[in-house]
């Protein structure tokens, strides 16, 4: 089993395959100047499978798939059929581009649960956000998502003044369909991302969507990273995940993977175990498994912990290279 010294066991490994995306989304990457990884530099799909072969071992239970954005990396279904194997419960997070041709394949080869980042639902937004003219694409992956019946979860960074007077429009969404909204805050990674200046805490959003919804009622199972509410007679659910304010961090059970293949603990971790050079050398399985039970071990209590006891340099970074 994987425990960290808080007695916490891991469960959940958020695993990045990609550094790349087709959006660019201005709360996560500029436009330009980003040094994505060349093909070497990334794990491969048997280096992966190998140690999801070992992190199943070692008790996890549950994977998401994220990026960048997941979709890019080539062949993606090959990989989730080895993870299917190993894993109950294979998950994934993308922006939906590529998603409608790619569905019955990825759920074939045994993905189970979607989610889905989609911060506006108006057209001339959606550039404005991601300086992409994705958006039909993104809300036709949605819609296929929906009528398949999928359990379906929409992410929202929400962005003062470019979104915060969309709320209403998303809850709507939850009145005829079994979907999870998640209002999300927006984290900022450096001084010069713009998420400050944008930022509303969770408290904000629960105060201003109780405006709009005084009957708006938590729910009595709670579980993941978001605080879930629904308003009642609506079929779906809603949520507000405190990424920032980090009040989920108490129970977390999540490891990292990052595409360039370094174990990382938090997300707000920088001092990470770097797998690739080893996977390389050849090192074996009970070495592995000790290292890995060993970096666990040292997971710090919050990710304002993980932060204070590593201090992040001035490397450019982003959900992209950490893995969302
Ligand atoms: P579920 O498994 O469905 O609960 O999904 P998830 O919330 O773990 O995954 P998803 O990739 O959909 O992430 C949604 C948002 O949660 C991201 O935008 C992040 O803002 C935030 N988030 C995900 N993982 C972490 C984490 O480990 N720490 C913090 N602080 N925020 C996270
Ligand atoms: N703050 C909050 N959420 C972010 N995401 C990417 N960057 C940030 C950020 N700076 C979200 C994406 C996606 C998820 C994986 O992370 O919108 O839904
Ligand atoms: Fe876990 Fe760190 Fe995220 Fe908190 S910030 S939920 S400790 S990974």
């Amino acid at each position: 089993m994987l425990i960290d010294q808080h007695g916490r066991q891991l469960r959940y490994l958020r695993l990045a395959v990609t550094d790349r995306c087709n959006l660019r989304c201005r709360y996560c990457m500029p436009e330009e100047g980003i040094a994505f990884a060349p093909r070497e530099a990334l794990l491969n799909y048997g280096e992966i499978l190998y140690l999801c072969d070992v992190l199943a071992e070692l008790g996890i239970n549950k994977v998401r798939l994220t990026g960048g954005e997941p979709l890019v990396r080539r062949d993606l279904p090959l990989l989730v059929r080895g993870l299917a194997e190993l894993f109950p419960r294979l998950a994934m997070t993308t922006n939906g581009v590529l998603l409608p041709r790619h569905l019955d394949e990825l759920t074939a080869a045994g993905l189970t649960h979607y989610n889905l980042s989609l911060d506006t639902l108006r057209p001339d937004r959606f550039f404005a956000i991601t300086r992409r003219d994705e958006f039909a694409a993104t809300r036709y992956a949605l819609d296929e998502l929906l009528r398949r019946q999928y359990p379906v979860k929409i992410n929202v960074v929400v962005m003062r003044g470019k979104n915060d007077d969309e709320l209403a429009d998303f809850v709507e969404l939850t009145r005829a369909s079994a979907v999870e909204v998640r209002f999300i805050e927006a984290m900022p990674f450096n001084d010069d991302d713009g998420n400050h200046d944008v930022f509303i805490a969770y408290a904000d959003m629960l105060e201003r969507l109780r405006s709009t919804y005084p009957n708006l009622e938590q729910t009595p199972h709670q579980e993941g990273s978001a605080v879930t509410f629904r308003v009642p007679g609506y079929r779906g659910r809603v949520g507000i995940i405190p990424a920032y304010s980090r009040s989920l961090c108490g129970s977390c059970d999540r490891l990292r993977l990052t595409p360039r293949g370094t174990m990382l603990n938090c997300l707000y971790s920088t001092q990470g175990l770097e797998l690739l050079p080893l996977l390389r050398q050849g090192i074996g399985r009970d070495e592995l498994t000790d290292l890995i039970r060993t970096y666990v071990h040292g997971k710090y209590a919050t990710g304002h912990e993980t932060e204070r006891h590593e201090q992040r340099g001035s490397i450019f970074a982003s959900m992209t290279s950490i893995g969302g």
